[in-house]
C-alpha cells in the first residue's frame, strides 16, 4: 500500500514538474512562474489544499493515450489569502500548453461549484493555448460549462482572472465575464482571433502584443482592469483587490482597525485652483481624503477623464468614482461612462460603499460621441448609480453642469449625502455659454456686445456659479470646507453603515447595454 502511494506521489511530482524540467525552464525563460509557483505566492504559507491532483484526460485519439499527466494541465484547490478562504485554479502551460480538455474543465467547474456553495471568491490564473485541439467539441463544451458557471456566480462571489500567458479564441470570454481581469505585461495576451487570422481576413499586419497585449487592453479596449509588471506583481495585485472585497454578496468587506484622530486635512484647501478653467489632479483630492497610500486605482490608463478605484476611509473599504479635470476637463464621454458604470455595479454587487467626487463640465459634444452612442453609454452610468443600493455620498469640488450634474450621484437619483465645497458651481451650463443663449438679443443690441456679454456672464455666475442655490433647495446637504471633507465623510459613511433599501420587485432591470 505504502509503495503504491509512493509511486503515485512520484507520478504526481512528475506532473507537477510539468513532464520534465526543460518545460519548466522554458516557462521560466519566458519570465513566467509555473502554475504551482503562482499558487504558492498567492496563498498563505502551507494553506493550499489540492483537489483532483490525480485527474487525467480520457482521450485516446492522436496517440494521446500515451501522454498522460496527472492533473491534466490545471492545478485546482483552495487555500487562504490573508486568512480568508479563496478557491483557485492555475493552468499549467507545461502540460499540453495549459490547453483545456473535458477533464481540465471539469476540475475548474468543481471548484467553481464549491466556491458558490461556500460563498468564497474564485481566482483563475490563466495560461493556456485554448481548447485542447485533440478533444474537439468536448473541450468546447468544457468552456461553455465554465462560461455558464461564471454567469451564475456573477454578483454572488468575487471572480478575478489573472492572465499570465496566452488567452485566445473563445477562451477570453470567461475572464471577460468575471469581475476583474489583470494582465501581465509582455507575457500575456488576449484576443478572439490571433494575428494570422487577422492578416488573412483584413490584411492587417499586427503582432500578438500589439493586438492583445496588456498595453492594448489597458489603454485602448479597456478589457483589462489592471496590468502587472510580472507574475509576482500580478499575484500581489490580486491579493490587494481581494482585501477590498467581501467573501460574497451577503457579506461586507472587512474593516481594518482604525482609531479616529485629527481628521482635518489642510492640504485639501489648496488643491482647486482659483480659476475655474485651470486643471488639477483629482488624485490629490482622493489622497487627501483617504487613508494614507490606500488608493488602488482600477482601469488607470483607460478613459483617464474619470478615475475609479478602491481605497480605505478610517479602515473602511470604499469605491471611488471621480471626474478628472486633468484629462479632457473631466468631461463625461462614451468610455468614461462605461468605465464608471461597470465599477459602480461591481461595488454595488459586493456591498462596497461609493464616494463620488464631482468636477464635470458636462457630456462631450460632437459627432464622434453621438455616433458612438453617448446617449446609451451615458445612460449606463445614470442607470448604474440610480440602481445602486450601497451607501452613496457625493462631494462636488467644482463644476457640476447640465445632465452630468444629475448623473454624477445627485440627490435626485438616490445619493444619501451630498456635500459641496465653496468652489462648487452647479448650473445648467457654464456662465459664458448660458449668457450667450439667454441674453443673446440684449448682447446683440448693445453698443459694446463684448462688454455686455461680460456683464451678463458675471450676473449669471453670481447667481449660479456657487453651491448655495442647490443647498437652499436641499439638493446639497451641506457646504463644507475642503479640509473638513475627510472628517465629514468618515462620520457620514459610519452613519450609513446599516443602510437598507428595498427595490421594486422585478426579475432584473434592463440596463441599456
Ligand atoms: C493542444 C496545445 C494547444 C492546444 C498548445 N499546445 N496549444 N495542445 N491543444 N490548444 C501544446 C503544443 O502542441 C506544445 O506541445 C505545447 O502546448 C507548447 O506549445 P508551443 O506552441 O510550443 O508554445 P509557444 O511557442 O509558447 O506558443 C503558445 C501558443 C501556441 C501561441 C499558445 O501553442 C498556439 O498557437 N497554440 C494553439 C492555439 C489555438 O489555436 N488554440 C485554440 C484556440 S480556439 P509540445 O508537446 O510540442 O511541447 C479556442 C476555442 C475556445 O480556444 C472556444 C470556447 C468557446
Amino acid at each position: 500500500m505504502t509503495e503504491k502511494i509512493n509511486t503515485l506521489n512520484e507520478k504526481i511530482k512528475a506532473a507537477h514538474l510539468g513532464g520534465g524540467e526543460t518545460r519548466i525552464e522554458k516557462q521560466h525563460k519566458k519570465g513566467k512562474l509555473t502554475a504551482r509557483e503562482r499558487i504558492h505566492f498567492l496563498l498563505d504559507e502551507g494553506s493550499f489544499e489540492e483537489i483532483g491532483a490525480l485527474v487525467t484526460h480520457r482521450t485516446k485519439d492522436f496517440g494521446m493515450e500515451k501522454e498522460i499527466y496527472y492533473g491534466d494541465g490545471v492545478v485546482t484547490g483552495y487555500g487562504m489569502v490573508n486568512g480568508r478562504l479563496v478557491y483557485v485554479f492555475a493552468q499549467d502551460f507545461t502540460v499540453f500548453g495549459g490547453s483545456l480538455s473535458e477533464t481540465h474543465a471539469e476540475k475548474i467547474c468543481k471548484i467553481m461549484d464549491l466556491a458558490m456553495k461556500v460563498g468564497a471568491p474564485l481566482v483563475g490564473l490563466n495560461d493556456s493555448g485554448g481548447a485542447r485541439i485533440q478533444e474537439g467539441v468536448r473541450s468546447l463544451g468544457g468552456y461553455a460549462d465554465i462560461f455558464y458557471k461564471n454567469v451564475m456566480a456573477s454578483g454572488v462571489i468575487p471572480q478575478i482572472s489573472a492572465i499570465m500567458g496566452p488567452c485566445a479564441g473563445g477562451a477570453v470570454y470567461s475572464p471577460a465575464m468575471t469581475d476583474f481581469t489583470i494582465m501581465v505585461e509582455n507575457s500575456s495576451y488576449m484576443f478572439v482571433t490571433g494575428p494570422n487570422v487577422v492578416k488573412t481576413v483584413t490584411n492587417e499586419e499586427v503582432t500578438s502584443e500589439e493586438l492583445g497585449g496588456a498595453s492594448a487592453h489597458s489603454t485602448k479596449s479597456g478589457v483589462t482592469h489592471l496590468t502587472a509588471q510580472n507574475d509576482i506583481d500580478c499575484i500581489n495585485q490580486v491579493k490587494t483587490l481581494l482585501s477590498f472585497l467581501p467573501q460574497n454578496c451577503e457579506d461586507k468587506p472587512i474593516r481594518l482597525p482604525y482609531e479616529t484622530g485629527n481628521e482635518i486635512r489642510e492640504k485639501l484647501d489648496n488643491i482647486v485652483p482659483p480659476s475655474a478653467n485651470q486643471p488639477y489632479d483629482m488624485r490629490d483630492v482622493i489622497e487627501g481624503i483617504c487613508d494614507e497610500e490606500s488608493f488602488f486605482e482600477i482601469h488607470k490608463d483607460y478613459a483617464e477623464n474619470i478615475v475609479v478605484g478602491y481605497a480605505r476611509l478610517a479602515g473602511r473599504s470604499i469605491g471611488i468614482v471621480a471626474n478628472q479635470p486633468m484629462n479632457l476637463a473631466g468631461v463625461l464621454d462614451v468610455n468614461s461612462s462605461k468605465k464608471a458604470a461597470r465599477f459602480v455595479r461591481t461595488c454595488d454587487c459586493f456591498n462596497v460603499p461609493l464616494l463620488v467626487l464631482v468636477d464635470v463640465p458636462g457630456f462631450l459634444p460632437g459627432t464622434d460621441q453621438e455616433w458612438n452612442a453617448i446617449i446609451t453609454n451615458g445612460a449606463k452610468l445614470l442607470y448604474a448609480l440610480s440602481e445602486a443600493t450601497v451607501p452613496r455620498i457625493s462631494v462636488i469640488t467644482r463644476k457640476a453642469y447640465g445632465g452630468a450634474y444629475d448623473v454624477m450621484n445627485s440627490k435626485h437619483i438616490g445619493a444619501d449625502m451630498n456635500f459641496a465645497w465653496p468652489s462648487a458651481e452647479i448650473a445648467v451650463m457654464g456662465a459664458k455659454g448660458a449668457s450667450e443663449i439667454i441674453f443673446r438679443k440684449e448682447i446683440k443690441a448693445a453698443d459694446d456686445p463684448a462688454a455686455k456679454l461680460a456683464e451678463k456672464e458675471a450676473e449669471y455666475a453670481e447667481k449660479f456659479a456657487n453651491p448655495y442655490s442647490a443647498t437652499e433647495r436641499g439638493f446639497i446637504d451641506e457646504v463644507i470646507l475642503p479640509k473638513n471633507t475627510r472628517r465629514k465623510l468618515i462620520i457620514a459613511f459610519s452613519m450609513l453603515e446599516n443602510k437598507t433599501v428595498s427595490i421594486p420587485k422585478k426579475k432584473h432591470g434592463n440596463i441599456p447595454l
